[in-house]
């Protein structure tokens, strides 16, 4: 047991090595200040630092841009603009070429940058970025999406429609119908550290970048071509990330990019890190949506056909808003069978920051539209949601296709869903509920238990390849690297205790070692949660050719079977003795046994053609459900989340500790997303909510004041996947759909829940106040 690792949770080895409760491998650094991060690292002699120069316009011509004082500020050595750029000014991630990385004459958001000081001090740099005369010809501008037809508006890229059966048939034929529309906010992804990028320059065109990015490969590939140099010149390095949440999978590029370019024309090493107000201003956020709705359903809730139209503000560049706004569609069944369905998504041009991946891809917004048409049906029936939704969920034979025509095959929800009810004790709650709701005349309670369905894989097939190297040293330690990212999210563990396991040595054995595009080319951005199923299964492939070898050497040299060879707990079996790890590596090492390898892995079964709407995008389902009570003051609308029950499918879990806190985090930052994190342009254009004094994210108060989270341990439907684990870095975000439905439902209460509240979202505490009114008036007037 480490010295260090929570007193509930055991060190030990369980189920056959490899799940364990070890606690996250740099826990301890990060609570101590000694994990470095980027900024921590030992400034290189002669360090320069920049500091971007934004737009004060939304949209806007560029008629005169003088930067004459700020190149004479102290301290200034160098002004970016476009034209300093030597190879091409884009970083869009998918080749759309609709990205600069400095304005060039347009701006197309406030906030956008123009200009990048390079001075000797971040501070000078940052004074003198002030000095800027920029003047404009101001152009007409779109800021919100919920004024723009989103079949007329301007797309940043080409839409996507799913369709199974006829909707429009089924909705009109239906017993019951009804339509709405409900707007669903951004967030930011108020990573604690923020960006950063540090560019350390070689000889000839050779540039090293130290990048807090998700995605090294990318970075290296848009920093080469911002350059005009081959891919081979750059590496990106990353050791880990204070959080990157999605917001680090393109968003480093640009701060990169411009480092490096610097670092190159000076001859001298660049830092960027902007503060956290410009960071919220110039970086992209999570895709806020009007999604439309029209369902068909019969008097006992059940549903016959569903139209839906997703409207997203991407912009005013493409970035990943096309895989974003796909995966809402994705998402728009959650766990639910439309016997017919059409879908179709908007990604609307805006002129606003390029929103961009975070946590989820598009997949929760997504559900909560499924959910709104869930709870609406459940109030025009009369009925508590729960049911509407157990009625409607996924079953076997004719009710498991999916609305892009994958099967759902490894269906778990009505067992989670069952398991939690009970639980939670979900029927008993209500009644206690509703009984102290009717004596409490301005607190009301609200509960609501909601599924989760997420499908796991990058829906562009390609993307689902992973590298990893590793080295076995002559006194039997490992190096281990893979293309994959640390954030927080116990990546790097979960490998190392893959290797761990295929050698049978002990985790400290595996030395865990920061991402580079020099040791592993060509990998995809840690995302989709996919790190673990993509870099685990690499990794397990290098190791097990390394340990392949060391078989065929102990079995020839011993004259034994291979199958006498047996790896037991640092040593190794070979026929009737017993030789210790390190001597037998060292043995085969004096016999030029190769004791490195490059390991692959590629995730099978899947396809998806975009065109048709059909496919297997996914390879399997990860599963979950929460039920959350909240409690809200009718006069102020201000709520607390009273208790909170969640059963989270991680497959066989890789590691307890990092998955419960996964699924932990993962809903109080959807909390986070549905209650109070609120981002607020004003009618400029502006983003006037970039910092923690007017951004509310969650803070440990807000936690629920009884939080039960467990894992649903049970392998059996999985594919088979990394010791039959499941990701789990993303799928949790949703369960968070629950707080705001049990606050809808504590709102519906002061109307005898007769009426569907159709709370938008974030539901602030000002959101709430105002739907109570107004189901107090709509009730009055009867
Ligand atoms: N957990 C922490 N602590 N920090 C993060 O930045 N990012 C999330 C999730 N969990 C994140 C996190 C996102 S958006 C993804 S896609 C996954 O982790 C990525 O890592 P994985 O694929 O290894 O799960
Ligand atoms: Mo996560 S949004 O796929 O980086």
């Amino acid at each position: 047991m480490n010295k260090h690792a929570a007193p509930d949770i055991k060190a030990a080895r369980i189920k056959g090595g490899v799940a364990t409760g070890q606690r996250h491998d740099s826990a301890h650094k990060h609570v101590t200040g000694t994990a470095i991060y980027i900024d921590d690292m030992p400034e290189p002699e002669g360090l320069l630092h920049g500091c971007l120069g934004l737009s004060t316009v939304a949209h806007g011509r560029i008629t005169r841009l003088d930067l004459s004082e700020v190149r004479k500020a102290p301290g200034v050595v160098d002004v970016l603009t476009a034209k300093d750029i030597p190879g091409e000014n884009d970083i869009s991630p998918t080749g759309r070429h609709d990205e600069p990385v400095l304005a060039d004459g347009l701006c197309e958001f406030h906030g956008q940058p123009i200009f990048c000081v390079i001075a000797t001090t971040r501070e000078a740099a940052r004074r003198a970025t002030r000095l800027a005369r920029v003047d404009y010809e101001e152009l007409p501008f779109i800021v919100d999406v919920a004024g723009v037809n989103p079949k007329k508006g301007k797309l940043v890229t080409p839409p996507l429609t799913l369709s199974r059966g006829d909707a429009k048939a089924a909705i009109r034929n239906a017993p019951k119908r009804l339509k709405g529309r409900m707007a669903l906010g951004g967030q930011d992804h108020f990573y604690l550290e923020g960006q950063i990028a540090l560019a350390v320059p070689g000889e000839d065109h050779d540039v090293t970048v130290y990048s807090s990015t998700q995605h090294p490969s990318e970075v290296q590939h848009m920093v080469a071509h911002a350059l005009g140099v081959p891919n081979h010149a750059v590496t990106v390095e990353i050791r880990r990330m204070g959080g990157g949440f999605g917001g680090k999978e393109t968003q480093g590029n640009q701060f990169a990019a411009l480092a490096a370019i610097a670092a190159k024309k000076h001859g001298r090493a660049v830092k960027i890190r902007p503060d956290r107000d410009d960071d919220m201003i110039a970086t992209g956020k999570r895709h806020d949506f009007v999604i439309d709705y029209e369902v068909g359903f019969d008097e006992d809730g059940s549903i016959h056909g569903v139209d839906f139209m997703f409207a997203a503000r991407c912009g005013f560049s493409s970035d990943l808003s096309g895989p974003v706004t796909d995966r809402a569609l994705f998402h728009c069944d959650n766990t639910y069978f439309w016997p017919a369905v059409h879908a179709k998504s908007a990604p609307l041009y805006t002129n606003t920051v390029s929103n961009t991946a975070f946590r989820g891809f598009g997949g929760p917004q997504g559900m909560v539209g499924a959910e709104r048409v869930i709870e609406e049906v459940a109030f025009a029936t009369g009925k508590d949601p729960l049911e509407i939704r157990k009625l409607n969920f996924y079953g076997v034979d004719d009710r498991n296709v999916t609305p892009y025509h994958q099967t759902v095959e490894d269906n778990i929800i009505g067992r989670i869903v069952a398991e939690l009810e009970e639980s939670a004790d979900y029927a008993r709650r209500r009644r206690t509920i509703a009984a102290f709701n009717a004596n409490s005349r301005f607190v009301k309670r609200g509960i609501a238990l909601t599924p989760v369905k997420f499908g796991i894989s990058f829906t562009a097939t390609h993307f689902n390849q992973a590298g990893a190297l590793v080295h076995v040293y002559t006194d039997g330690s490992v190096h281990l690297n893979h293309g994959g990212t640390e954030m927080g999210q116990g990546l790097y563990l979960k490998v190392a205790q893959v290797v761990a396991e295929e050698f049978q040595i002990d985790l400290d054995q595996v030395k865990i070692t920061a991402t580079t595009t020099g040791k592993v080319p060509n990998t995809s951005a840690t995302a989709a949660s996919s790190g673990s199923d993509l870099n685990g299964m690499a990794a397990q492939n290098a190791a097990r050719q390394i340990k392949d070898r060391l078989t065929d050497f102990a079995a020839q040299t011993y004259q034994v079977p291979r199958d006498q060879v047996v790896f037991l707990p640092n040593r190794v079996r070979v026929g009737n003795q017993e030789i210790a790890f390190a001597d037998i590596v060292k043995q085969a090492y004096m016999a030029r046994i190769q004791l490195s390898a490059a390991g692959f892995y590629k995730t099978p079964k899947i396809h998806w053609n975009r065109d048709k709407g059909a496919g297997r995008p996914f390879y399997y389902f990860a599963y979950g459900a929460a039920c959350s009570e909240v409690s809200i003051d009718t006069l102020t609308g201000e709520y607390v989340v009273e208790r909170a029950d969640i059963l989270h499918d991680a497959g066989r879990s890789l590691n307890r500790a990092i998955d419960l806190g996964q699924v932990e985090g993962g809903y109080i930052q959807g909390m986070g997303w549905l209650t109070t994190e609120e981002l607020w342009w004003d009618d400029k254009g502006r983003l006037r909510t970039h910092a923690p004094s007017t951004y509310k994210i969650p803070l440990a108060s807000d936690r629920p004041k009884i939080f039960n989270v467990r894992l649903a341990d049970w392998p059996e439907a999985a594919e088979p996947t990394v010791h039959r684990s499941k990701a789990v870095g993303e799928p949790p975000f949703p369960l968070a759909i629950s707080v705001l439905h049990a606050l809808s439902d504590a709102v519906a209460s002061v109307a005898g829940h007769t009426i569907c509240p159709r709370l938008d979202a974030p539901a602030t505490p000002e959101r709430v106040l105002m739907a109570v009114e107004r189901l107090k008036a709509e009730a009055a007037r009867g």
